[in-house]
C-alpha cells in the first residue's frame, strides 16, 4: 500500500500536474484524487503532440487506469467541470464527493468586482475566495444539492480508506503551491486556503498516519503570478535574456521569473513534511540536459545545482524534469 502527496513547493506551477502523470504511469495508483482550492488552479500536462489544461479534473487523468475524486475541502464549478470531462472523454471515472461546496455565478461575479480580491492581490477571477468565504459562513450550497452533479457523487474519503485498505496505491495532487497558502505564505497576497500537504491530505479525509511520502515540488526558476512579494524575482529583461518566458493556464497573465530560493525551499520542506524532492526545468539552469533521461547524462552545471538545491531542501530530489514532456524525466526513486 502506498498513498503519495505531491505539492508545490514555491508559488505554484512548478509543474505538479507533469510529476504526477509521471508518477502514475510509474506506480499504478487504482485512485488520484485532487485536494487544494478549486479551479483557480490550471495544470498544464504534454504528452507527445497534446498539450492539456485542466482545473478541476485531477491531471493525472492522462494515466487511464485510475478513478479520478476531486476531494471533499475542494471548491467545484460545474460548468468547468462538465467542459473538461466532455472535452477529455473522462466522465466514466470521474468522481466528486458530495461535500463539495459548489462556485455559483455570483462568486465569479463577487470576486471579479472586489477591487480588494481583483486589484490588491490580484486574484485568478474564478470565485474561489467568494466560495470559500460562503462556506466558512455555512451559506455556500454543496455539490449533492446540484442535479447536474448527481452523476458524480462519491464519499471520496470511504473510496480512498478503503482502497488503502485493500494495498492499492493512491496519489494525492495538491494544487497552488506553499508561498500561497493563506497560512505560510506572503499574506494577505495568498489565496483563500491553506496549499500545505496537511491540507490536501485533509481536503481527501485522509489522516496523516496514513500518508507514506510527500513530494514536493520545486522549479529550477520560480514563478509567481498575481501580487505580492517575491525576494528573488529577477527584472523581465534578466529573464528574457536567459530565454524564460511563461504565462498562466487560467488568467494567460504573464508570469513573474525568480531565481532558486533556498531559504524558502527549506521553510517550505519542513512544513510540508517533504520526504523527496522533484525538480523541474533543469533544462533552464543548462540547455545542454533538455530531454535527457538518464542521470549520467546531466552536466557539470546541473548536478552542481541539484547538489545546492538538495541540500537547501534537506531531503532527497528522486524527480528531475528536463522538458515539458511526460517523458522527458529522470526518476532515481528506486534507488533511495
Ligand atoms: P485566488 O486564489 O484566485 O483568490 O488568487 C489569489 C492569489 O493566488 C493570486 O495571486 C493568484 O494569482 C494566486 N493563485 C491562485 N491559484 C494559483 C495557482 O494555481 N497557481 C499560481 N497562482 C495561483
Ligand atoms: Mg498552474
Amino acid at each position: 500500500m502506498s498513498c503519495t502527496i505531491i505539492v508545490g513547493g514555491f508559488f505554484g506551477d512548478e509543474g505538479k500536474g507533469k510529476i504526477v502523470a509521471h508518477i502514475a504511469f510509474q506506480d499504478h495508483p487504482t485512485i488520484i484524487s485532487r485536494g487544494g482550492v478549486g479551479p483557480n488552479a490550471g495544470h498544464t500536462v504534454t504528452m507527445g503532440e497534446k498539450e492539456y489544461g485542466v482545473r478541476m479534473v485531477p491531471s493525472g487523468f492522462v494515466y487511464p487506469h485510475a478513478r479520478l475524486f476531486i476531494g471533499t475541502g475542494v471548491l467545484v464549478d460545474p460548468r468547468v467541470l462538465r467542459h473538461e470531462v466532455d472535452l477529455l472523454g473522462v466522465q466514466e471515472r470521474t468522481f466528486v464527493d458530495y461535500r463539495c461546496a459548489v462556485i455559483e455565478e455570483d462568486h465569479i461575479r463577487r470576486d471579479k468586482a472586489s477591487d480588494h480580491l481583483a486589484k490588491t492581490i490580484g486574484s485568478t477571477g474564478s470565485g474561489c475566495g467568494p466560495a470559500n468565504a460562503d462556506r466558512v459562513m455555512r451559506v455556500a450550497r454543496q455539490a449533492k444539492d446540484f442535479p447536474e452533479l448527481q452523476q458524480f457523487l462519491i464519499d471520496v474519503p470511504a473510496e480512498i480508506n478503503g482502497a488503502l485498505d485493500r494495498g492499492e496505491s493512491v496519489l494525492l495532487e495538491g494544487t497552488q503551491g506553499f508561498g500561497i497558502s493563506l497560512y505560510y505564505g506572503t499574506y494577505p497576497f495568498v489565496t483563500s486556503k491553506d496549499t500545505s500537504a496537511s491540507q490536501i491530505a485533509s481536503d481527501n479525509g485522509v489522516g496523516p498516519t496514513r500518508i507514506d511520502d510527500v513530494i514536493v515540488v520545486f522549479k529550477a526558476y520560480p514563478t509567481r503570478v498575481g501580487e505580492g512579494p517575491f525576494s528573488t524575482e529577477m527584472t523581465r529583461d534578466v529573464s528574457d535574456s536567459l530565454g524564460i518566458q511563461e504565462f498562466g493556464t487560467v488568467t494567460h497573465r504573464q508570469r513573474r521569473i525568480g531565481e532558486w530560493d533556498g531559504k524558502m525551499a527549506r521553510y517550505s520542506a519542513m512544513i510540508n513534511g517533504c520526504t523527496q524532492a522533484a525538480i523541474t526545468g533543469i533544462d533552464r539552469v543548462d540547455p545542454a540536459c533538455a530531454g535527457i533521461t538518464d542521470y549520467d547524462r546531466l552536466t557539470r552545471k546541473a548536478l552542481d545545482f541539484l547538489g545546492k538545491a538538495e541540500a537547501d531542501i534537506g531531503a532527497p530530489i528522486t524527480l528531475i524534469s528536463t522538458g515539458p514532456d511526460v517523458a522527458h524525466i529522470i526518476d532515481i526513486r528506486d534507488q533511495q
